[in-house]
Parts: C-alpha cells; sequence; structure tokens
C-alpha cells in the first residue's frame, strides 16, 4: 500500500443475462480506472436470492480486494457507473433480477453514515454471499467492524453528533420520543417513521419534569433490555437513552411554559405535566433537530400541545400524529396497562365501548353535544370499578372548546381511574366523532 491509499472491499453479485461475463468485464473496467488497483478476486459462487422478490435465477457472487485512492464516494460513483453500463436500470426495483450488483463492504476502518452510502455495509455479516468469499481473501470476520443497529447513546452530545452527521450526509431524521416499556403503540411509531425517514431515532426517558409529587415517576416501568430488543425489530438505528443526571444538569432552570392547549383535561388535573412534556421535547428537538416527530393520538391533548409548543417556538419540524393502537378488546395500549388487575383489566373496556356509543349514535345523526356527552357517561356508569375524571367534546386537532349549537364533528375523550391492581391506573381514551362510518 502506497500512502493515501485505502483497502476496500466491494461485493459483486449478477443473476441476469451472460453473469459471468457481466462480472468479469466489470472487474476488468474497475482495474482500468484510475485509482484503482485489483488487489485479489475471490471464485464466484452461487446463491439465490435472499428476501421477497419476484421468482428468478440464481446469482453469482463474489468479493473483490481493491487498493484506491479514490474518496468513498467517489468509488461508489464508479460502481454505479458500471452497473448502469452493465444496463441496470436506476433506480432499480429493490429484489429484481440484475445484470450487476456492486457493494462497498469496507472502506478502510471508515465508518460512513450517509443517505447514498452506509459503511462498514450495513447487512454483510447476514449474507453468506459475501462472509464466504470475504473469509477465502483471508478477511478475519470476528475482527471486521458491524454495523450494530440500534446503537444506543447515552450522553446528550454523542447522540446529537450521530443526528448531525445524519443530517450532514442528507438524511431524513424522523424522532420517535418514548418513555420506554415499550409495546404496540410505540412500535406503530416507529414503523411509521421507518417508511417515511431514512433514520429513525428512538429516545427512552422517563422525564421527571412532567411527573407531579404523587404520582408513579418512581414506579413507571421500566425495562431497557426489552425495549432495545422491539427498536431493533422495528429498524430503529439509534436510541437516545440518557440517565436524568445527563438530561438535565444540576443547575438545569430553563423551562417551557405552556398555556391554552395544555388547560383543561388532563391539564387541570395534572398540574404542570404538559410544561414538563413540552421542556422535555423541545430539549429532545434541539438535540436530535430531526425532520419529523412522531407522536400517538393516544394522548390527544399532548400532541395538541406538542404541535403548538412546536409552532410557537419555531421548530422546523413536522408532527406527526399516528392513530391509536387498541387491545383486541379494545382497550387503548398504554405501558400503564401491566399495573390494571384481573378484575378492572376486564372492565377497562368500558372505555372504549362508551366512546364507540356516542360515535355510533352521531353517525346515525345525533348532533345535540349534551346528548353525545350523556351517552359516553351514561355507558361509563354501568361500571362501578371505572372513577371517572373527565369527558370531553372538543375541536379535532386543538381540542378547542366547541361553538355552542349543533356539532357537526370533533374529538370525544375521556379519562377514568381504576383501582384494584398493584397501583391506581388512570386511563385515557379518545375517538373522532367521524371515524366508523360503518356504524350507520
Ligand atoms: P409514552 O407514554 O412512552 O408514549 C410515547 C408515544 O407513544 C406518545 O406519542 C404516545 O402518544 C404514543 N403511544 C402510546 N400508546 C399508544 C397507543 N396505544 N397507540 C398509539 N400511540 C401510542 O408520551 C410520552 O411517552 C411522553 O410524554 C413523551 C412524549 C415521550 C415525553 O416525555
Amino acid at each position: 500500500m502506497t500512502v493515501g491509499e485505502t483497502l476496500v472491499f466491494v461485493a459483486f453479485g449478477s443473476n441476469e443475462g451472460d453473469r459471468e461475463q457481466h462480472l468479469r468485464t466489470a472487474l476488468q473496467r474497475l482495474g482500468a480506472t484510475p485509482g484503482i488497483v485489483v488487489v485479489r478476486t475471490s471464485q464466484l459462487r452461487e446463491s439465490t436470492l435472499q428476501g421477497h422478490g419476484p421468482a428468478q435465477g440464481a446469482f453469482l457472487n463474489g468479493v473483490v480486494q481493491l487498493r484506491t485512492t479514490l474518496s468513498a464516494l467517489a468509488l461508489l460513483g464508479v460502481c454505479k457507473a458500471l452497473e448502469g453500463m452493465a444496463g441496470r436500470r436506476l433506480p432499480a426495483p429493490r429484489n429484481h433480477p440484475r445484470p450487476l450488483d456492486l457493494d462497498l463492504i469496507f472502506y478502510g476502518q471508515e465508518r460512513i453514515d450517509t443517505r447514498e452510502l452506509v459503511v462498514p455495509h450495513p447487512r454483510w455479516h447476514e449474507r453468506e454471499f459475501v462472509c464466504e468469499p470475504l473469509r477465502e481473501l483471508g478477511v478475519d470476520l470476528d475482527a471486521s467492524p458491524r454495523h450494530v443497529a440500534p446503537r444506543v447513546y447515552e450522553p446528550p452530545i454523542e447522540f446529537a453528533a450521530q443526528c448531525s452527521e445524519w443530517l450532514a450526509g442528507g438524511c431524513v431524521v424522523g424522532l420517535v420520543p418514548t418513555m420506554g416499556a415499550l409495546h404496540a403503540g410505540h412500535r406503530s411509531l416507529m414503523a411509521i417513521a421507518r417508511r417515511e425517514c431514512d433514520r429513525v431515532a428512538a429516545t427512552i426517558f422517563v422525564n421527571p419534569l412532567q411527573f407531579g409529587p404523587n404520582e408513579d415517576f418512581a414506579a413507571y416501568p421500566r425495562d431497557l433490555t426489552g425495549d432495545l430488543a422491539i427498536c431493533a425489530e422495528a429498524g430503529v438505528d439509534a436510541v437516545f437513552a440518557p440517565t436524568v443526571a445527563q438530561m438535565y444538569d444540576p443547575e438545569f432552570c430553563s423551562h417551557v411554559a405552556v398555556g391554552a392547549a395544555a388547560q383543561g383535561m388532563e391539564g387541570a388535573l395534572r398540574k404542570d405535566h404538559f410544561g414538563g412534556v413540552a421542556t422535555v421535547v423541545a430539549r429532545l428537538f434541539a438535540i436530535a433537530r430531526p425532520h419529523r416527530a412522531y407522536f400517538g393520538e393516544k394522548d390527544a391533548q399532548q400532541l395538541a400541545v406538542i404541535r403548538r409548543m412546536t409552532r410557537d417556538l419555531g421548530f422546523p419540524i413536522r408532527i406527526v400524529g399516528c392513530p391509536i393502537v387498541r387491545e383486541a378488546d379494545g382497550l387503548a395500549r398504554s405501558s400503564r396497562n401491566v399495573y390494571l388487575g384481573a378484575a378492572d383489566r376486564a372492565a377497562s373496556t368500558i372505555l372504549h365501548r362508551a366512546l364507540r356509543s356516542a360515535q355510533g349514535a352521531f353517525v346515525r345523526g345525533e348532533r345535540d353535544r349534551d346528548a353525545l356527552l350523556a351517552r359516553v357517561r351514561a355507558v361509563l356508569a354501568t361500571e362501578p370499578r371505572a372513577e371517572v375524571d373527565y369527558v370531553e367534546l372538543r375541536s379535532e386537532g386543538a381540542l378547542a372548546e366547541l361553538p355552542p349549537g349543533p356539532v357537526d364533528g370533533g374529538r370525544l375523550l375521556v379519562a377514568a381511574k381504576f383501582r384494584d391492581g398493584a397501583r391506581p391506573v388512570r386511563l385515557l381514551d379518545n375517538l373522532s366523532l367521524r371515524e366508523g362510518a360503518d356504524l350507520a
């Protein structure tokens, strides 16, 4: 190796046309490119498609070791050009047959994580058709760098650096803030983020600022190991799980004050709760600077407060509201559901049933607000285990008070306490009057 050269491994494959010819031509062209020296090439071997795709012939695969003075991005450009010269259509549909596929596996010891290029290749170690040729070329696979996902960050500065790197690499970054004890509701937020973004970061932080003195901060369920497994399965790229001291240093004293959106309902019952939520979310936004952030409609008032705060403070972030995920019997998923005793768990479906009943009445033509609210209360009253905190009908989105007169839509919101489990549990639920036209 001469100064300025980097040792690189490129995997190649073909399963369309004269496979061997495509590969030989590509290797010749690589070797003839200024700044590239072919060191060694593995044997060619056959493999079948991994993953889902249309029926297609077997691949011919191998790995070539190069020395190059080109940057990783320039080398990627050469590989793409060679794929194009072999007749590959771009953008190439996923898992379709292709005359030539060139993947940068390792570029020296460098770690690159941009929209165009991730090195080491994120899945090299899962692919036998890459591992086997690498072994043949004398690469010690156990000592080779792997791309671990999700990477876990504790200090805010390190998580911020990772997000900055993604942003600098042109990635669309999505943020999913949570307090952990993850369940299908959180997973759905991650799945939506995964579909819409190049990189997804989840945060796991039980935020003391949003718990009142008599609330369940200490007892809030925590399971980082289980949470990380769920994040890995959901394809999350990074998890930010700071300690309280890392998030709020001892001199921390700047808080976000929230206004009208935080009044009434949860805001009336939990003093300072939404101020604490807005403060931590603003801090997470400032650290990660995502393009998009994902929140559940399950906590509809929280979503309204965060939308307002984002606009008021001028964060250039799109807030994405995601539908409520429910158990089969209608109970909205929540981290606190684990604390429901058996009898309360059975009784807890009353919230959703009460909301559906009023929604059904609206769909059948009921437009009187008091009648709709009375209907929710009447159904809730059939379940003595439910101690109702509030039942409200508010505008969609901002959850503002509705003007007097007949209603032409809106969102019903309810909260109730249940007390027979290990500790009292408050459950929230809400439903749009306009959903469920199927009830008519
Ligand atoms: P947490 O209760 O962990 O919820 C994290 C996110 O998951 C919230 O946006 C919440 O609305 C959403 N979520 C919870 N249950 C859901 C369900 N059944 N269906 C769909 N989405 C659901 O909400 C918080 O944490 C915190 O207040 C936080 C925003 C992270 C600030 O600390």
